[in-house]
């Protein structure tokens, strides 16, 4: 099916609203939400309603990727959710087994979605999230072993955006601060979602959608604006450039922060956007004239399934002037403001570890240095890396060595806890892209290319400076434990390019 373009308004997402709580360890801010299964129009063209699933306060409806949350940094949340789902997917046939991960949130291991640690329809898991790091945006999702792709596809997936006095004050908020989540999909003829994977290398839609709408529009005022923008899609890469099309130009546009948050200021005409990467972008509408139709365009990028309408993803109409002038220019942000990573020098790596992205052509299975996540949790727990002996400990800083030898496919690399800085592409720290210059968690590795990462393993606190628990009252001391590094194109993620590191305990 293939829904008009550039019918429908782009849907606002509306922060959920928390319920202030306290235990013995202080004062927390409870999300109490519910996993459920509804019937979406995400088509509107008279095709029958679409079989979804998503997040969304106990005894609401979802509305597809819509349960934004917003807090502010140093905030406890403790997200309570119910897996309110069916037994079985309705489409899928798979069992409904969740588990949350905040992806760019670095969260003690028994909170941060470990694959196998599944909450069973009917039950329900707390989540204790720190909010420690600096102002980013990030997003949960589900992570159950083997059912991701279908899960993500199915809509289990939103925005969260944790903020600070600084960027407040300085980056466009409220109605000039906008999330797009862009998902690509697969209708059939009665509405319902297709997952066709082709043999796990990737689910490549002919409809993009934009939070839930097919190529939607917005209505813009002729001034800055900030685009939070996250790749929802399961396998599809895009490369991005917002285009005016009366003047046919490229709009002037900055990356203000990258998956871990702000960044110097990077003017580009177009940036590579791979699934699960978060780009924030300021885009200058100033320059257009009231009247003017910006397009957010899609060019081919390598190694992906293109159809007729994948090259454009939504369009900005410019129907005013501006009628707030707050927050209205790009401001670099002082060096306190910055990701401490940005000025770790490579010099401070303690070792280097190499990992092999490869392909089995007999199973079709992806691979990390010639593992599965079935290896993994058959074999050894810390498989993966092979280190038992020499585990990294919280504030180590390591070189990651990605090297791609799969053949024909990209694969977005996704390690969990950590922030990390790319520091050579392909032989040269000068192919490092300038949209990808900030802190990320999250690395495109293209075909047959060798990519570094400046590691920093984050220290996923227990407490605040001032002492008070990040996590439930009487949580122990800070703990180590194992987390997920696996490709983020969902497809090769559950079949089955997922591995584990350990992280020691910080002193013992
Ligand atoms: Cu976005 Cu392991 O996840
Ligand atoms: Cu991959």
């Amino acid at each position: 099916r293939k829904p008009a373009r550039f019918a429908r308004r782009l849907p606002m997402q509306t922060p959920l609203v928390p319920v202030p709580a306290s235990d013995e360890a202080g004062d927390y801010l409870l999300y109490e939400i519910s996993e459920q299964a509804y019937t979406g129009q995400l088509l509107d063209d008279g095709a029958g309603a679409t079989r979804l699933m998503g997040y969304a306060p106990v005894g609401a409806t979802p509305t597809f990727t819509g349960s934004l949350i917003k807090v502010d940094q140093h905030t406890r949340v403790r997200l309570r959710v119910h897996n309110d789902l069916p037994p079985v997917h309705p489409d899928f046939g798979h069992a409904m087994g969740t588990s949350v991960h905040l992806h760019g949130s670095a969260t003690l291991p028994q909170y941060d979605g470990y694959a196998d640690d599944v909450t069973q329809p009917g039950h329900y898991k707390d989540y204790w999230y720190p909010n420690h790091q600096g102002p980013r945006t990030i997003w949960y999702h589900d992570h159950a072993v083997h059912k991701t792709a279908q899960n993500i596809y199915s809509g289990l997936v939103a925005q969260y955006h944790i903020q600070n006095d600084w960027e407040k004050a300085n980056l466009p908020q409220e109605r000039y601060d906008v999330p797009l989540t862009v998902h690509d999909a697969i209708f059939a003829k009665d509405g319902s979602l297709t997952h066709m994977d082709r043999d796990h290398s990737g689910l490549y839609g002919d409809v993009i959608m934009v939070n839930g709408v097919p190529w939607p529009y917005h209505e813009v005022e002729r001034r800055f604006y900030r685009f939070r923008i996250l790749m929802g899609t399961i396998s599809r890469s895009m490369t991005l450039r917002f285009v005016n099309k009366r003047t046919r130009r490229t709009l002037p546009t900055w990356v203000v922060a990258t998956d871990g948050g702000l960044t110097v200021p990077q003017q580009v005409t177009s940036w590579r956007h791979a699934s699960a990467e978060r780009y924030e972008m300021m885009v200058d509408l100033g320059s257009c004239r009231v009247g003017d139709v910006v397009e957010l365009l899609n060019s081919s990028n390598k190694n992906n399934r293109d159809f007729k309408h994948t090259d454009k993803v939504m369009q900005l109409r410019v129907t005013s002037e501006p009628t707030d002038t707050r927050w209205n220019q790009v401001v670099t942000p002082p060096p306190e403001e910055l990701h401490p990573i940005m000025s770790v020098p490579v010099e401070a790596a303690r070792r280097t570890r190499d990992i092999d992205l490869e392909r089995d052509d007999d199973t079709n299975v992806f691979l990390l240095n010639e593992t599965s996540w079935e290896d993994v949790q058959a074999e050894s727990w810390n498989l993966f890396l092979d280190e038992r002996g020499d585990p990294p400990r919280p504030g180590d800083v390591e070189i990651w060595r990605l090297e791609n030898k799969s053949g024909g496919w990209f694969h977005p690399i996704h390690i969990h806890l950590v922030d990390f800085r790319i520091i050579d592409r392909d032989g040269g720290s000068d192919r490092v892209q300038p949209w990808e210059k900030g802190p990320k968690d999250v690395v495109y590795v293209g075909e047959g290319e060798i990519v570094e990462v400046l590691v920093q393993y984050s220290v996923a606190p227990s407490h605040y400076p001032d002492g008070r628990s990040t996590g439930p009252a009487g949580a122990g001391a800070e703990l180590g434990g194992r987390f997920m590094v696996h490709c983020h194109n969902a497809s090769h993620e559950d079949h089955d390019m997922m591995g584990q590191f350990v992280l020691a305990a910080a002193d013992g």
